[in-house]
């Protein structure tokens, strides 16, 4: 029986889309990767919602049997708004994942968790054979953390120890990340709160080195990680 309620079938994608046209063009060519009953591990963020509008026209017209792993709330919402069915990883294993990234290197290290999901998004691609990255221009750096903080997911009550561990680590900054419709700071859906963190220099270390720090779930560091980058022309 389903919910008289419509406010899944209204939703609306929360932010302002940055570089739509590009964004539209990856989603195009990630949509013409899948394949008649593959399980799809999706990210976060507005490529990958992009990206699900792309697929889910293909789903429609093609009539193919897909099924995604969703890292995220609103990732989830959107499945159900498009009618895509899914699954979590205690059911299956992606036959691959696609996702953005806040900034990309030339060897291919990312910064992610700009949208607070970083935790998943790492299980996912960890969890998948094959994962691809899908990033306009804008993301291509020359190093990390040139324009985004590396983003850690905190223990709530671990806060300050963390901030001071990531401090003595040669953190420049941190600030607690705050929440926009809600007073106080960002909780994520795993409950912990986010601390974004400037560096000077990320070494190709420093993502084991912050996951070490008692009290951190997850940090936005994905250092060699075996991704095929899509870059928007
Ligand atoms: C969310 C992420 C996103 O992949 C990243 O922020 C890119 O977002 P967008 O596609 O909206 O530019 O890591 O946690």
């Amino acid at each position: 029986m389903k919910w008289e309620s419509s406010l899944v079938e209204h939703l609306q994608w929360s932010d302002t889309i940055t570089n739509r046209e590009s964004k539209e063009q990856l989603a195009r060519m990630i949509a013409m990767r899948v394949q008649e009953g593959e399980i799809i591990g999706a990210g976060s963020g507005s490529t990958v919602y992009l990206a699900l509008l792309a697929i889910a026209e293909r789903i429609r017209t093609e009539n193919l049997h897909v099924t995604v792993i969703p890292a995220s709330m609103e990732i989830s919402m959107e499945c159900v708004r498009l009618g895509i069915p899914q699954t979590t990883l205690w059911m299956c294993r992606p036959d691959w994942t696609f996702d953005g990234a806040d900034e990309v290197d030339p060897d291919h290290n990312l910064i992610k968790g700009r949208g607070g999901a970083l935790f998943k998004e790492k299980l996912l691609i960890c969890s998948s054979n094959r994962t691809f990255i899908l990033v306009d221009e804008s993301k291509q750096v020359s190093f990390l953390g040139s324009r985004f903080p590396v983003p850690i997911e905190v223990f709530p009550m671990a806060l300050p120890y963390v901030e001071r561990e990531v401090l003595t680590m040669g953190a420049l900054r941190t600030e607690l990340r705050l929440a926009k419709g809600k007073d106080g700071p960002v909780i994520t859906e795993n409950g912990n709160l986010i601390l974004d963190a400037w560096f000077g220099n990320i070494h190709s270390s420093l993502e084991k080195e912050i996951k070490s720090i008692t009290g951190v779930v997850e940090n936005g560091l994905f250092m060699g990680y075996d991704v095929e980058v899509m870059v928007a022309k």
